[in-house]
């Protein structure tokens, strides 16, 4: 699960210490982060995770992660339809960004099915487990989703 992230595998502690900044996150005054549960047959198998990263253009960047029982059923790609409604419909941004990493096939395949058009590839913009990591770059403008 996260092969190509800087983070993890997390002990409980550490997943727990990640919920509780989710929460503490939550109630800020100027709220960036709207961390979701993918809930499935009342399991909770996933987060949905939209960030404000420019309030004053209006740019979010959306994030999801799925227990891998559970790949391969068009979960995440739910995921990230509703992370960007909730960030048009709901909060009115204008832009709604994602990267990757290239290796990744399956959240590229997540991007693109979502709607999201790629713009390029960053380079080493990531420190992860086996070095710098490029960032595939995607995309979505509130017009290209309405
Ligand atoms: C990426 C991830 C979220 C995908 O979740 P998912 O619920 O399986 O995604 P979906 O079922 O909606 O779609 C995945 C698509 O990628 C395809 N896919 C997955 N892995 C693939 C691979 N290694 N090679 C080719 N295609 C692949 C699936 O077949 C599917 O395509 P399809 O609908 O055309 O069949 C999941 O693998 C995951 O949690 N990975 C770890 C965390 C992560 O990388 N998060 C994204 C950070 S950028």
């Amino acid at each position: 699960m996260c092969q190509y992230q800087p983070w993890g595998p997390n002990t409980e502690e550490e997943s727990k210490s990640f919920v509780k900044q989710i929460i503490l996150d939550a109630s800020k005054e100027k709220r960036t982060r709207y961390a979701f549960a993918v809930v499935y047959n009342k399991d909770m198998i996933g987060v949905g995770e939209l960030n404000i990263r420019d309030f004053t253009n209006k740019v979010g960047e959306i994030a999801y992660i799925v227990n891998p029982d559970y790949w391969g059923q068009g979960i995440a790609t739910n995921v990230a339809k509703l992370l960007i409604r909730f960030g048009f419909a709901d909060i009115q941004l204008h832009r709604i960004y994602a990267t990757c990493d290239p290796r990744n096939i399956g959240s590229s395949k997540v991007l693109q099915k979502s709607g999201l058009t790629k713009e390029g590839k960053i380079r080493e913009d990531l420190l992860i487990k086996d070095g710098w990591r490029d960032s595939l770059l995607y995309s979505i403008l509130e017009y290209e989703w309405l």
